[in-house]
């Protein structure tokens, strides 16, 4: 019998959907079914999307895919890119598809290379008994790693600085290269709760 993978996210449903958010999610998710084989852009765990709408109009050419199994987040993420009267996906956004579900799934099923993957504020499992959820574990990087066009990039930023240590830790032993710049982006709405109560997120970047 095949391992079971050990869960990375918390809860797949929170408070209850608006009728408008429901038809989304049950109609209009535009499924990542024409992923090209190079120079698509992958955001995991988006949260409430704002970084994959920033991503979709700073890269208007390219195909932006958010992987995210919390359906209150994708029904989020549906509301703001489409039209409310019509429910059509907004021009600006219609290069945005949505893998409403675990990220592994989605990665077993596409050959795709990858321009840029970002990781926002993944979800830091605080208690060392929890720790074996962290999504960021060396065999994941090094998956995803694999899934890089030359030179392309694993974007990773947390603002708890003992899980980017930690990362940092996974990444050198992953055998990849990597540095940490400082990164001005959006802030996110995990990022605005601040529940590490640090001053700013830090970033890794994973170069092929
Ligand atoms: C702490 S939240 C951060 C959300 C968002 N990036 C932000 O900054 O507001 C981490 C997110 O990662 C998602 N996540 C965890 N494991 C995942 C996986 N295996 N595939 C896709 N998303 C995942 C969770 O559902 C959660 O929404």
């Amino acid at each position: 019998m095949e391992k079971q993978e050990i869960r990375t996210f918390g809860r797949r449903h929170g408070k209850k959907l608006s009728a408008r958010q429901t038809w989304l999610t049950q109609n209009a998710i535009p499924h990542p079914t024409d992923v090209p084989a190079t120079g698509a852009i992958l955001e995991i765990g988006f949260g409430a999307g704002e970084h994959v709408r920033e991503l979709a109009l700073a890269n208007p050419d390219k195909i932006i895919i958010g992987a995210e199994p919390f359906m209150n987040g994708v029904a989020s993420l549906m509301s703001a890119i489409t039209d409310e009267k019509t429910n059509e996906i907004l021009p600006e956004y219609k290069n945005i598809r949505i893998w409403p579900d675990d990220v592994r799934d989605f990665l077993r099923g596409t050959d795709a290379k990858f321009a840029q993957i970002w990781i926002l504020h993944p979800d830091p499992w605080p208690k060392a008994r929890h720790e074996k959820r962290r999504l960021l574990q060396t065999e994941f990087i090094k998956l995803l790693s694999n899934y890089l066009e030359p030179h392309g990039e694993i974007i990773i930023g947390t603002d708890h600085w003992g899980y980017f240590d930690w990362i940092l830790e996974r990444a050198t032993e992953s055998g990849q290269s990597f540095e940490t710049p400082e990164l001005d982006i959006i802030q996110t709405r995990y990022q605005a709760k601040n529940m590490a109560d640090t001053d700013a997120p830090k970033y890794i970047i994973i170069k092929k």
